[in-house]
């Protein structure tokens, strides 16, 4: 096993551009890379996965399901065997998941239906996020844990006898739900997760594909209850990654706010519960074409089209924030293009993040010359409309990938260049990012 090269890291900045344009084939997705590799791993026999996501967050979840007893190989670049036996057990060492809030809350459930004992740590940013919203269910199944106040480290004491629960999750958080369900997949009966505004649905949507007795139902409302009947062997299963439409918002966000500019994604994953963004850029006044691109690993594609243009600031409501609970900071770079003032209501999640990213969006933008407002839980932004966005500033990215990617497309479209103070968190996430955005014309140095 063996992870990408190393990835840049120190200050950068980004130049004003004229006319980004060109095709990119979207990034893989990183929520289904993380399942991907941990379906395969929990699963009796060998799958293989295409198109997984080499960042360094999917790589830590790679590397913590080898230590928990799969054989995973790769391949070639982006192409992966994982061989499980249907069990995992107490790693040697403690599993240490850098970065990844996805790789250690899910793998949390996931090992919490075996008879084993495993202590999870990260970085700094992950120690400080919140824990015992995964481990409190998991400790009503049965499975107890030792951690410091409900952060990490985390000692973990898994039990193939767990028992099923029936959860409303007090927070949206799709992290919370996949982690129950992972553990649901060996508890004795029914677990059902029922959440009040439906998260982003990739466990649910690849647990059937391996063969998981699992089906999900939307309440019409919003809302979405899941259930998993648990007791049975997974199965291997083949599959390919689609494009990841979190990071497939720096590219487009950079073509619409640099003049000019015109550019294609390819292949970027359409799930209601993730593609949130654009339709707000869309309400915006975006000149963004969505075209059907297929299907793959069990969700739809699309390729994204966008043109620089005008856009107008709207609303946007709480009941939207889980469709794109990751974009907040870019739509705060574009919002600060637009004519008017964008408002954004139920934040309080993003200030859990790999860093406080309600205020870290909020002091990008100040400190670039464009005004804002900033609540406990929403974030108002007063676009710079024709005139365009000051820049001018150093960004403070708090070692958070997302920040670190919004403050350079900030800098493309502004009227002075920005830096930023650190890019090497962009690896946890989209690596490629540097070569994608100089095929498109930016220049980041
Ligand atoms: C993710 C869920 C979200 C999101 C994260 C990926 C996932 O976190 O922010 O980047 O893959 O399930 P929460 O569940 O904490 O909202």
């Amino acid at each position: 096993m063996t992870a990408a090269s190393t990835p840049p890291c120190g200050p950068r900045t980004a130049r004003p551009a004229r006319r980004l344009s060109g095709l990119l084939a979207a990034a893989p997705d990183k929520s289904v890379s993380h399942r991907a590799m941990m379906f395969s791993a929990l699963a009796a026999g060998t799958s293989r996965i295409t198109n997984l996501l080499e960042s360094a967050d999917v790589m830590a979840t790679a590397r913590a399901v080898a230590a928990l007893g799969a054989r995973v190989h790769r391949d070639s670049p982006g192409v992966w065997t994982v061989t499980g036996d249907g069990r995992w057990s107490s790693p040697a060492a403690p599993l240490d998941l850098g970065n990844a809030g996805t790789g250690v809350r899910l793998l949390m459930g996931a090992a919490a239906r075996f008879d084993l004992e495993a202590v999870f740590t990260g970085d700094a940013s992950l120690s400080s996020r919140p824990m015992a919203r995964v481990l409190d269910p998991l400790a009503a199944m049965g499975a107890r844990s030792d951690s410091r106040n409900g952060r990490l480290p985390a000692r973990l004491f898994g039990s193939s006898r767990l028992q099923p629960i029936d959860y409303a999750p007090p927070v949206a958080s799709a992290q919370v739900k996949s982690a129950i369900l992972l553990a649901g997949l060996g508890a004795q009966g029914e677990t059902i997760v029922r959440e009040a505004h439906a998260t982003r649905g990739h466990t649910e949507t690849m647990g059937p594909l391996y063969g998981a007795d699992m089906d999900a139902e939307p309440d019409g409302a919003g809302g979405l209850t899941v259930r998993v009947r648990g007791g049975r062997t997974l199965t291997p299963h083949d599959l390919a990654v689609p494009g990841d439409p979190s990071s497939a918002a720096f590219a487009i966000a950079a073509a619409l706010v640099t003049p000019d500019s015109a550019v294609t994604l390819t292949g970027v994953m359409d799930n209601p519960a993730r593609s949130g963004l654009y339709a707000v850029l869309r309400e915006m006044g975006a000149d963004l074409v969505i075209t059907p691109a297929g299907a793959c690993a069990g969700e739809r594609l699309v390729d994204l089209s966008a043109r620089s243009g005008m856009l107008t600031g709207i609303e946007i409501g709480e009941s939207r924030a889980p469709s794109m609970i990751d974009e907040y900071p870019i739509l705060a770079v574009i919002a600060a293009f637009a004519q008017g003032v964008t408002v954004m209501k139920g934040l309080a999640e993003l200030r859990a993040k790999e860093s406080d990213r309600l205020a870290a969006s909020a002091a990008m933008l100040s400190a670039n010359g464009v005004r804002v407002e900033l609540g406990a839980d929403y974030l108002v932004v007063h676009g710079c409309g024709a005139g365009g966005a000051p820049g001018g500033g150093r960004v403070e990215t708090h070692h958070d990938h997302r920040l670190a990617m919004s403050g350079l497309v900030l800098g493309l479209g502004a009227r002075e260049p920005v830096t930023v103070d650190d890019v090497a968190m962009i690896a946890t996430s989209y690596p490629g990012f540097f070569g994608d955005m100089a095929q498109l014309g930016a220049q980041i140095t």
